[in-house]
């Protein structure tokens, strides 16, 4: 029987994975394991938390003691590693924090794979999930695939390549079975409110400034999370070991060009008048090395495993404004803080 550690289960990209293994794979036990930062949230999973096949445990990633504790407890058999620091306005403020949790925190949580696995390693698999920014940024042309070279530019990107080189290190060095995943910019519901969409969603909803920094004009590539999600459960289940994959939407969209169909969107569905959330676009000063384009060549991912998105972003992004505008209080919630005592009321008496 499989006893999958999720990492950062509690998170955006998480709580979607856990949700579809509990979900998809009643033999499995998932046992999520967070910290439960600012980004992570137990109302995200409420729908599955009395599940017989799920466990969560409060833990940090950067605790050895912990971490073997909980390998010790579960008989854990695979990791599924999600858990980071993950916004990159917080890395140029606070990269200390990124480089505990990242780099040193996926190399105690591979350390714990190493020990508790070492009779058979070819049995166990130690899953990173990372991201596209780790290849630096592109001109106006080309795509990124699993040969790019890395070249990232923020302290979050720096930190998520050197835990990939990690990752790669322990599969080389000593054997143990590693796939990573490198995925473009996730949106989706629960996604917390300091990324691009949410942001621009719950400014719109409160008539709040819409922060478009720079000329507006970098690119990104969206992928809506549960696609992900069915990407990450492929690669997991059929991905080679010692592999990368890329993941991506095949949908580049210019910052300015998806908020201005964002404020779209949102008028018409609060029924305001047409350009109404257009006059609260206000562009501001730039981020400091900010990317100028990430887009993703998902062709290998697509040849192999088969897997393609399966929502267009104009059904994804209407799902995703819906349900912000259906779970207003999870947003006023995270916006104020008030989620930070779920975890307290759930498990204070365990
Ligand atoms: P998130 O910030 O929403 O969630 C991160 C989770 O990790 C939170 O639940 C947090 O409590 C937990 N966590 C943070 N530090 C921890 C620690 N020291 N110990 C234990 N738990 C800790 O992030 P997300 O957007 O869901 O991203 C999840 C993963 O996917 C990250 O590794 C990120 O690099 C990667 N990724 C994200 C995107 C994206 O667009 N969001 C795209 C590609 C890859
Ligand atoms: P973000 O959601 O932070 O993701 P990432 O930096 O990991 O790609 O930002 C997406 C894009 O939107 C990026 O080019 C920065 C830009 N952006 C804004 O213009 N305004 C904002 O308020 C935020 C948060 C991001």
């Amino acid at each position: 029987m499989k006893k999958i550690l999720i990492t950062g289960g509690a998170g955006f990209i998480g709580s979607c994975v856990v949700r579809r293994f509990v979900n998809n794979y009643p033999d499995y036990l998932i046992v999520n394991l967070d910290s439960l930062t600012y980004a992570g949230n137990l109302q995200n999973l409420i729908d599955i938390e009395d599940f017989p096949n799920y466990r969560f445990e409060k833990a940090d990633i950067r605790n050895k003691e912990e971490i073997n504790r909980i390998f010790d407890k579960y008989d854990i058999t695979d990791v599924v590693h999600l858990a980071a620091e993950s916004h990159v306005d917080r890395s140029i403020t606070n990269p200390l924090d990124f480089v505990l949790t990242n780099v040193i925190g996926t190399v105690t949580l591979l350390e714990a794979a190493k020990t508790k696995w070492k009779e058979n390693y070819g049995e166990h698999l130690f899953y990173h999930v990372s991201t596209d920014e780790v290849y630096g940024a592109l001109g106006s042309e080309g795509l990124f695939t699993e040969e790019t070279r890395y070249d990232p530019h923020s302290p979050y990107s720096a930190s998520k390549a050197a835990s990939d080189h990690f990752v790669r290190a322990y599969h080389d060095t000593y054997g143990i079975k590693a796939v990573v995943s490198n995925c473009s910019n996730n949106y989706g519901p629960y996604h917390f409110p300091e990324k691009l969409i949410p942001l621009m969603i719950n400014n719109i909803i409160n008539h709040k400034p819409l922060p478009v920094y720079g000329d507006g004009n970098y690119t990104r590539d969206w992928l809506y999370v549960k696609d992900h999600a069915v990407a990450i459960d492929l690669v997991f289940h059929e991905g080679k070991s010692g592999d990368t994959y890329n993941i991506g939407g095949f949908n580049e969209w210019k910052n300015i060009d998806l908020v201005l169909l964002l404020c779209k969107q949102m008028d018409e569905k609060l029924g305001r008048e047409p350009g109404t959330s257009n006059k609260l676009i206000t562009y501001v000063k730039d981020r400091p090395g900010h990317d100028r384009r990430y887009a993703i060549d998902a062709s290998k991912i697509n040849r192999e495993l088969g897997w393609k998105p399966s929502v267009t972003f104009e059904q994804g992004l209407s799902e995703t404004i819906d349900w912000f505008l259906a779970n207003e209080k999870w947003l006023n919630d995270v916006t104020s803080g008030n989620y930070a005592t779920y975890y307290d009321k759930q498990y204070a008496n365990i």
